[in-house]
């Protein structure tokens, strides 16, 4: 169907109504698990601030080039990566691209049946922490246990899509748009106010330090590096799905320049603030900063039930990662939901409603904590650095750099110079198959 039939015959197409509500909603799609759960504890075993260093030169290399690019490619094509590569193969007359589109799909989709289960556990702690009994419980380790069990959080996991549900079926300028206005600065508010107190703490001084001097010695391992690469990919949610869709609901006049620079500061920002929560509050009490995972399921919980005004202070840490991680759950099943919408012409709420439940299918499976780590280092390592690569040669490559370059300068009064056309054509797109290989090699990075 040709672009113009496409646009007669469907709904208008949604948009978001501003700049502001758009650079929103990127930050609540970048700023997720990937800050909160997996940020301070990378931080914890490369060395401290010194992981920062290369986080910070990969985020920003990154934000330039294949941000900026999926921004501009939904905006281009006007819908996610099925309709995206569709587009650009047809202009080499291929007909195929729509199939690779389903790769990206399969990513976010497969990535949002994991999330939804971890926020179905925020939900859990959120209320365990206002009745009491996440601060009761003798064993963190057992409580925890519990919920991470095999069909352990089902009624969590529920509520979780129930809750996203709603907003997705309110589109996109009235449901994710107006969310993200709301939870994304109260995140902010909430976790400098979280900072403030954990540094107030006896002994944070220790852990504090500990993110603001580098240890140097660690940024000759390349391991620090490769995993800052992932670390910062996985944050910024590029894998040719999540970034394109949002990019497909933008207007023309709106400075993806702009956008993409401040979702990297912002991003940048959520994930050090959680540092600075995370770890200070973690050598206040003597506990371990490089214990992975249950960092933020065990320790954390721990550290709240020693805090003094414990109790308080665990509502409101629950209550910002979960604004953050919806945020981001969002962002992943708009993925699938606009490629069922768009694919075969089905009303919005219809649309959802096939792609929650179907989620919430599937999350039934993975609601034990071992099957989760599996499911998700399975779709991360292979099928999310894979959408990132397609996506950058098709933009960037089959597209050409000419018509990319022009598209994200639409809009913004900046101009792009030969160091853009390097950055995206070869670095970026090397980088992608980088990630993709090393995740392989080293069991996941991001
Ligand atoms: N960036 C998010 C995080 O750090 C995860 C995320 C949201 C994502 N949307 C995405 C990852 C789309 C890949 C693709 O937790």
């Amino acid at each position: 169907m040709s672009k113009k039939e496409n646009l007669t015959s469907s709904e208008k197409r949604d948009s978001f109504t501003s700049k502001t509500g758009f650079i929103l909603a990127c930050i609540g799609s970048a700023v997720g698990l990937g800050n909160i759960w997996l940020f301070p504890y990378r931080v914890g075993q490369f060395g401290g601030a010194a992981f920062l260093i290369p986080y910070i030169i990969f985020i920003v290399l990154l934000g330039y080039t294949g941000l900026m690019g999926e921004f501009a490619f939904g905006r281009m094509s006007q819908t996610g990566p099925i309709g995206s590569f569709k587009m650009a193969l047809e202009t080499k007359d291929k007909k195929w691209g729509g199939f690779l589109g389903i790769i990206p799909v399969f990513g976010a989709f497969g990535i949002a049946v994991g999330y939804a289960v971890v926020v179905g556990w925020f939900i859990r702690f959120l209320v365990g922490f206002i009745t009491g009994s996440a601060i009761s419980s003798a064993d963190s380790g057992a409580y925890f246990g519990q919920i991470a069990g095999p069909f352990g959080s089902t009624v969590w996991h529920l509520i979780a899509l129930v809750a996203v549900t709603i907003v997705l079926t309110s589109g996109v300028s009235k449901g994710i748009e107006k969310m993200n206005k709301i939870m994304m600065p109260a995140f902010y508010v909430l976790f400098v106010v979280l900072v403030v107190k954990v540094l107030t703490l006896d002994g944070a001084v220790d852990g504090l330090k500990y993110m603001v001097f580098p240890e140097w010695s660690s940024l000759l391992s390349p391991k620090t590096w490769i995993y800052a690469l992932g670390q910062a990919f996985f944050s910024l949610s590029l894998a040719g799905s999540g970034m394109i869709v949002y990019g497909s609901y933008l207007k023309r006049d709106v400075d993806i320049i702009s956008s993409a620079k401040n979702t990297v500061i912002f991003d940048t920002l959520g994930a050090f603030l959680a540092g600075l929560i995370i770890i200070p509050a973690v050598f206040a009490f003597g506990l371990d900063p490089a214990a992975g995972p249950p960092l933020l399921f065990i320790t954390i919980p721990s550290v709240f039930k020693l805090m003094p005004f414990g109790r308080l202070f665990g509502i409101i840490f629950f209550v910002s990662v979960l604004f953050a991680s919806i945020t981001s759950l969002m962002n992943l099943l708009e993925v699938p939901i606009e490629a069922v919408q768009s694919t075969f012409k089905l009303s919005r709420k219809l649309s959802v409603a096939i792609v929650v439940i179907a989620a919430f299918l599937i999350g039934l499976f993975v609601e034990n904590g071992d099957v989760l780590g599996s499911w998700m280092d399975f779709v991360s390592i292979y099928i999310i650095p894979l959408g990132a690569f397609i996506a950058a040669v098709m933009f960037f490559w089959v597209i050409g750099i000419e018509k990319a370059k022009s598209e994200i300068e639409c809009g913004s009064e900046k101009k792009l110079g030969k160091l853009f056309e390097i950055s995206a054509k070869y670095v970026f797109v090397f980088l992608t198959i980088f990630v993709l290989i090393a995740g392989i090699l080293l069991g996941g990075i991001g």
